[in-house]
């Protein structure tokens, strides 16, 4: 698995490609953070998306509650004590194989299943005119669709109604505008869930550089 060098180590027990990559920018802990904390810096990131996309801060809160386990001592524990990231795995939002599975049961990329991403894409061009692969939001329908029929020995009906809040808020907030509407660039997926790491123009906002 590469790294950036230098950077937080992310536990294998965190599933999230984008969470990992808030670890490794060294804007989460990987182990435990306040439910209101991370709320604030999911909602402060994403604000360093192009065009500034807003993120409602009360669905965010809701999804760290219950990350770690839905019984209302769970739920409680969640609020009081925070979000224990590295032990998202196996947790009511773990899919099990029901997603991309870009990221192994390890946390380790399944380099095919990258791959296969770009099955769904097409050439998009940026706002420079640049071309480059990418998916937008009907492609990344077709992805999820696909992702879920064929985990269909170990699929939960509410996997499908998950992957909403997962692809299609990533390509709020880290898709480009392009020339035909926003896309997700696969490079730009790559860099998130192989070397975790924020398309370059959202850190630079984020550092005010
Ligand atoms: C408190 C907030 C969040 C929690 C607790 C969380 C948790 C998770 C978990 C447990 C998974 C693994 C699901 C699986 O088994 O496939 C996951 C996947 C994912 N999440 Fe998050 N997540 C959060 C926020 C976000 C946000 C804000 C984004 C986008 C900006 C995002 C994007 C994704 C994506 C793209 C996947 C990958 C699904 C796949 O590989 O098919 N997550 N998340």
């Amino acid at each position: 698995m590469t790294s950036t060098p230098g950077s937080p180590q992310v536990s294998p027990n965190d599933p999230c490609p984008f969470l990992r990559a808030l670890v490794a920018h060294g804007l989460l802990a990987d182990d435990v953070v306040s439910v209101g904390e991370v709320t604030k810096t999911i909602v402060n990131v994403a604000s360093a998306g192009d065009g500034q996309p807003q993120l409602p801060s009360s669905a965010i809160r809701a999804i760290a509650l219950v990350a770690n386990g839905l019984s209302p001592l769970q739920v409680v524990r969640n609020g009081l004590g925070g979000l224990r990231l590295s032990e998202l795995r196996n947790g009511p939002l773990d899919k099990k194989g029901a997603g991309s599975r870009v990221l192994d049961a390890s946390a380790r990329i399944d380099t095919a299943e990258l791959a296969r991403l770009d099955d769904f894409a097409s050439d998009k061009t940026d706002a420079d005119g640049h071309v480059e692969r990418g998916l937008d939001l009907a492609e990344l329908r077709r992805m999820m669709d696909a992702n879920f029929e064929r985990a269909a020995e170990r699929r939960r009906g509410v996997d499908r109604w998950l992957m909403n809040g997962e692809w299609p808020i990533l390509l709020k907030v880290m898709g480009k505008l392009g020339k035909l509407g926003r896309y997700l660039s696969t490079t730009e997926v790559r860099d998130l869930f192989v070397e975790r790491r924020l398309p370059e123009r959202m850190s630079r906002r984020l550092t005010g550089g």
